[in-house]
């Protein structure tokens, strides 16, 4: 079975990480698609959110990363999956997922939103807190891929190292 993970991932965090690490054990097949959010103004171009997907996921065999525009439904259909998977961190995210895939479910009946809950440790993980932080100088070690603190700390030296570091 095929399914696609969608998200905005500007950039990929080690919640993110984890998830699709843990839908490529439960499905055959896992499309990770970067799609713009018109509520968010991205820090990473498409093309660069992608390639760090395609970084960090290397090491399965049966992940795929593609970039898409327009709805997401007709998005699924066009690539043989019939499962949108999200993940779920608190309550928080909830309304908002549930609007999400009961519209989803409107549009095409018969594609289906399984929804991964985030391990406990990346629970408060989220891409605008990331870029927050960074933006601020704070360290995210641990909490993005290397590649993408790479990239952030490019952006944004370090001013505070975190423990250990
Ligand atoms: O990581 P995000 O920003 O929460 O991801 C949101 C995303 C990209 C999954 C959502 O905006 C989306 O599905 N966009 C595609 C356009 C679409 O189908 N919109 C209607 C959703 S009900």
């Amino acid at each position: 079975m095929k399914a696609v993970y969608p998200g905005s991932f500007d950039p990929v965090t080690a919640g993110h990480l984890d998830i699709i690490e843990r839908a490529a054990r439960i499905f055959d097949r896992l499309v990770v698609t970067v799609f713009p959010n018109p509520a968010k103004a991205p820090l990473f171009a498409v093309e660069e959110r992608v390639a760090m997907l395609r970084e960090v996921t290397r090491h399965l065999p049966n992940v795929e990363v593609d970039s898409s525009e327009g709805l997401l439904v007709p998005y699924v259909r066009r690539v043989g999956a019939r499962v949108i998977v999200k993940g779920l961190r608190a309550m928080s995210d909830f309304d908002y997922e549930f609007r999400m895939a009961l519209m989803n479910k409107k549009l095409d009946p018969e594609v289906e939103t399984v929804f991964i809950l985030t391990s406990s440790q990346y629970a408060y993980l989220s891409s605008s807190l990331i870029k927050e932080v960074a933006s601020l100088g704070g360290c995210v070690t641990g909490l993005v891929p290397p590649v993408v603190e790479r990239r952030l700390r490019e952006l944004w030296p370090v001013q505070e190292p975190g423990p250990g570091s």
